[in-house]
C-alpha cells in the first residue's frame, strides 16, 4: 500500500512537471499515430498502381497521390525513413523500403532538375540507416543523370525543359537543393566532377540569383551561346522582384548545406546572410511561420506557407552548429524553436485522424497558379520531421 502511495504521489508530480513545448519522445506517437491514417498504409493499397505517393490534398480534401515523375515523389519515402528513426519500429522501415524501391527507375530521368529532391529524401537516407549497396547504386548512376544537365558556359544545371519559349536556360533557386547528391556522390567516389560542378552552381548561383539584401529572385534566365544572364523573374512568386518564402528557404538550406559538405566557407557567409534576410530584413511574423511571399501588402490576408517555416527551422537548426557568432547561434536557434513550437501546436499539426494522415496543415504550393493553397504538403511534413531530428540531434533545449 505504502508503494502504491508513492508510485501514485510520483506519477502526479511527473504530470504537473512543466512540459516542453515541443518534445521529440511525446512528438514521435504523435507523429506515427497521425502518419498511420495515410490510406497508402493500408494493407490493401496497391503499390503497382501509377500514382502511389501521397503530395497533398485536392480541393474535395481527397488524397493527392503522384507517380514517381513528380518533383515530390521521393518525400514520402523521407517521412517514412525519418519515423523509422524516431521510433525504431520496423513497420516503418518495412514501408519506407517498400515506397523507396518504387522510385528506382527515377534513376536515369534527365528531363529536369528535380532528381536530387527525390532521391536523397528516399535512397539517400535509405542508405544512411541501412548500408544497402543496392541503394548506393542507384545514388551513384542518379549523380551521374544530373550532371548531365549541367552547361560549362552558364556554370549551372539547367533546372527546366518547359516554357522554351519564355526562358532559353531557366535556373531556379530550388535546384540549390540537388547539389547534395552531387555532393554525396563526390564523397562517395571521390571523383572531383560531382564536387566542381556543385560547387559551381552554388557560386553561379550566388552571383546572380541575389539582391543587394540577399533576398532571392526565384528564376534566371541565361543565354546559352554567351553564358550571361538574360532576365530575373518569379514562377511561383508573387512578382519578378518579390521574395517567395519557400524559395528563399531553399536558399538557406542550399547554402548551409554547400558549406558542410564543401567547407567553403563562401557558402557560409551567404547562408548567413540569408538568414540575416529572413529574419531581420523580411521578417517573420509571431508565430514565425511566413505567409507565401515576403513582399505582401496584405499579409494577414494571406495564405501561409508551412513547408518554407519547416525547411527554414530545419536550415537554422544546422546553421548554428556551423556559425562561429554566439549571438547568431542563439538567433538561429530562437527562430527554429519558434517555428517549431508553432508547427507542433494545434494551429498547425493536424487534429489526429484528418487530412488523410498528413501531419502538418496551411501550406502553400503555388499561390499564382491558384494551386495547393493552404494545404498540407508532403515535403513539410518532410522537412518538419527532419529539423525534429536535427534539434534532438544537437541536443538543445526548447525556449
Ligand atoms: N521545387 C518546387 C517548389 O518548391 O515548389
Amino acid at each position: 500500500m505504502k508503494y502504491i502511495s508513492l508510485i501514485i504521489v510520483l506519477l502526479v508530480l511527473n504530470s504537473c512537471k512543466p512540459k516542453a513545448d515541443f518534445d521529440t519522445p511525446d512528438l514521435t506517437d504523435k507523429i506515427s499515430t497521425q502518419l498511420k491514417f495515410s490510406p497508402v498504409l493500408n494493407p490493401d493499397f496497391d503499390i503497382t498502381q501509377k500514382k502511389v505517393f501521397p503530395r497533398s490534398l485536392n480541393p474535395d480534401g481527397d488524397l493527392e497521390l503522384v507517380t514517381k515523375k513528380d518533383w515530390t515523389s521521393g518525400f514520402y519515402p523521407g517521412v517514412l525513413w525519418y519515423t523509422y528513426a524516431l521510433t525504431k519500429d520496423e513497420y516503418w522501415k518495412t514501408k519506407a523500403i517498400t515506397f523507396t524501391n518504387v522510385l528506382e527507375s527515377e534513376k536515369k530521368n534527365a528531363s529536369n532538375h528535380d532528381i536530387g529532391f527525390k532521391m536523397m529524401p528516399s535512397f539517400g537516407l535509405g542508405y544512411e540507416q541501412t548500408n544497402n549497396s543496392a541503394y548506393k547504386n542507384v545514388l551513384i548512376q542518379s549523380a551521374k543523370t544530373l550532371i548531365t544537365r549541367f552547361d560549362e558556359k552558364v556554370g549551372c544545371i539547367r533546372s527546366w525543359d518547359h516554357h522554351k519559349d519564355k526562358w532559353q536556360f531557366p535556373v531556379i533557386i530550388d535546384n540549390l537543393m540537388n547539389l547534395e547528391l552531387l555532393y554525396w556522390a563526390w564523397k562517395e567516389t571521390g571523383d572531383p566532377v560531382y564536387y566542381n560542378i556543385a560547387t559551381t552552381h552554388a557560386k553561379t548561383t550566388m552571383k546572380n540569383h541575389f539582391r543587394k539584401d540577399y533576398s532571392s529572385y526565384h528564376v534566371v534566365n541565361y543565354d546559352t551561346i554567351t553564358g550571361k544572364v538574360i532576365s530575373k523573374q518569379t514562377h511561383q512568386g508573387y512578382a519578378d522582384n518579390s521574395s517567395w518564402a519557400r524559395g528563399e528557404s531553399w536558399a538557406l538550406y542550399g547554402y548551409t548545406m554547400a558549406y558542410r559538405e564543401s567547407n567553403d566557407s563562401e557558402f557560409l557567409k551567404q547562408a548567413e546572410h540569408v538568414a540575416n534576410y529572413i529574419i531581420n530584413v523580411a521578417t517573420l511574423p509571431e508565430d514565425y511561420v511566413p505567409t507565401w511571399d515576403f513582399m505582401l501588402s496584405d499579409k494577414e490576408n494571406e495564405p501561409k506557407d508551412a513547408s518554407a517555416a519547416a525547411v527554414i527551422a530545419s536550415a537554422l537548426y544546422e546553421l548554428s552548429t556551423f556559425t562561429e557568432n554566439t549571438k547568431n547561434k542563439n538567433t538561429y536557434l530562437k527562430v527554429a524553436n519558434g517555428i517549431m513550437k508553432s508547427l507542433s501546436s494545434k494551429n498547425y499539426f493536424n487534429v489526429k485522424g484528418t487530412e488523410k494522415g498528413f501531419l502538418l496543415n496551411h501550406s502553400t504550393g503555388s499561390k499564382p497558379w491558384k494551386s495547393e493553397i493552404d494545404v498540407p504538403l508532403v515535403y513539410a511534413d518532410y522537412y518538419y520531421l527532419e529539423a525534429l531530428t536535427r534539434k534532438a540531434n544537437i541536443q538543445i533545449q526548447p525556449n
